[in-house]
């Protein structure tokens, strides 16, 4: 099974300062463009939150003609810069009919790996809680289902990555999430997002993984006292379930140089059913 994912692609319909950065619409473009066209289908497409910057109906229906292309399933989940309910009802083709009130989470189930999303944002918030009532809806689903591998997807990294001023800001109560995680070892990756960089991680035996953006990056700055958004390249990635593991590659949607390497794979194939492996010389 693979899994692409994309995130915080952060769609404006007002001019913002960040314009001088980036085209946050021209940048899902190109993400969109480069997943269609990269001759791999994926079997889903998780978007995990910050889908639009401020929530509004001209930014969701901006998004929706962008994602418009996009000819597999989605799977949306809000981040803090979404609205909830004006998010439910722009992405009400997405979404299942049934929803918790208070959080868009659910499960997909109808692929080999079981696909949770999970809501953690808060309504006129940036900062997200996992609190009681999204422990018990998470607590009950994996109860539901302990021995079948499961993806949780999600907009808040529940770990601290070292980006300080985002780790501050960011989930209240992630080591209640990790503990429940560490108790279901079905769960094999555990995606986000909201923090704008390819990171990677682990909880108990799960993967955790933080997808880029498809409009600009966080700077990788370790220094708590300072920080920066960069233009660095619009990106997603593919998560690679092969009954084992999950593999994550993270693509960028970047206009660069190729070198044609056929010729060179049809000998490595001869040579490796030679069986004579891989001399120098
Ligand atoms: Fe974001
Ligand atoms: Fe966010």
């Amino acid at each position: 099974m693979l899994i692409a994912q994309i995130s915080d692609c952060h769609i404006r319909s007002d001019e913002s300062p960040f314009d001088q950065l980036v085209n946050s619409t021209e940048t899902l473009e190109r993400v969109v463009a480069h997943l269609m066209s990269s001759g791999i289908k994926p079997d889903v497409l998780l978007a995990t939150g910050d889908l639009t910057e401020s929530g509004t109906e001209e930014e969701y229906s901006l998004l929706l003609e962008l994602l418009a292309p996009i000819d597999i399933p989605v799977l949306p989940i809000p981040g803090n810069h979404d609205e909830g309910q004006q998010f439910r009802q722009a992405l009400t083709n997405y979404l299942p009919e049934k929803l918790p009130q208070t959080h868009c989470s659910y499960v997909e189930d109808s692929y080999p790996v079981r696909l949770i999303g999970l809501d953690t944002s808060l309504e006129g918030r940036h900062d997200g809680h996992f609190d009681d009532e999204r422990f018990e809806w998470l607590e009950e689903q994996l109860h539901q289902s302990p021995d079948k591998p499961t993806v949780i997807f999600t907009h808040f990294p529940p770990f601290m990555s070292g980006i300080h001023f985002m780790d501050i800001s960011g989930l209240k109560d992630p080591e209640r999430f990790c503990s429940l995680v560490e108790k279901n070892p079905q769960v094999k990756l555990v995606t986000s997002g909201h923090l704008h960089r390819p990171i990677t991680t682990m909880i108990g035996t799960s993967i955790a993984s933080v997808c880029p953006s498809t409009s600009h990056q966080l700077g990788l700055d370790l220094n708590p006292a300072s920080g920066s958004l960069v233009d660095e390249p619009p990106s997603y990635q593919l998560h690679r379930w092969d009954g084992i593991r999950f593999v994550t590659h993270t693509a960028v949607a970047w206009e660069g140089k190729t070198f044609d390497l056929s010729s060179w794979i049809n000998k490595v194939a001869e040579q490796a059913s030679s069986g004579s492996g891989f001399p120098k010389k």
